[in-house]
């Protein structure tokens, strides 16, 4: 099932999640509506608080930018409370975007090598180093965890620069052409 992603100034976004125990009801359900979700809207990664839900968990499918970036094939991982250590390594601009943050991209400054450890959807746990574009999507969702945006990485003027067409997200009038949930109106 498609859910609607939730938009910039959405509170729900600026949110530190909770970590995931195995119980978690519906859990199945909703990895794979995750997955459903992402694809429809055609991004590479999706992170529980752009559903609304404040817990610790992320879908990526990295293949389909695998031609730009080899080192995405084949890449489709569950990322249940996972935790990110910065490894030795220049930091590196590059263009992101976000389903949150519709028509939009700005060029944000991130550390190539991370390792990673985490669990699967078996709870399974894993430990790896990832490096390149696939290290910049899990850095970049791993953020939406921590209740941050790839704007939060931006420099003050290019925040400036961007500020209407933000304040457009937050009022609710921009186009998408995935279903969307606005942030609740300021009374
Ligand atoms: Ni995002």
């Amino acid at each position: 099932m498609r859910l609607p992603v939730y938009l910039y100034g959405h509170p729900v976004l600026r949110k530190i999640t909770a970590p995931v125990t195995p119980d978690y009801e519906g859990f199945k359900e909703l990895i794979d509506n995750m997955f459903s979700t992402m694809y429809d809207s055609e991004g590479v990664g999706l992170a529980a608080p752009q559903i609304g839900l404040g817990h610790s968990i992320v879908v990526i499918d990295a293949d389909p930018v695998k031609d730009s970036f080899p080192e995405c094939a084949g890449r489709r991982l569950v990322l249940v409370n996972p935790e990110i250590e910065v490894l030795d390594g220049e930091a590196v601009s590059r263009e992101e975007g976000c389903l949150s943050l519709p028509g939009l991209s700005e060029k944000v400054s991130r550390v190539e090598n991370i390792r990673m450890r985490w669990l699967d959807e078996n709870f399974e746990e894993h430990d790896e180093v990832f490096t390149g574009f696939l290290s910049r999507i899990i850095q970049h969702e791993c953020d939406h965890l921590q209740g941050k945006l790839y704007i939060d990485h931006i420099s003050m003027i290019r925040k400036q620069l961007i500020k209407s067409k933000l304040n457009n997200i937050i009022a609710g009038k921009v186009r998408c052409d995935y279903p969307v949930k606005y942030a609740p109106k300021k009374r």
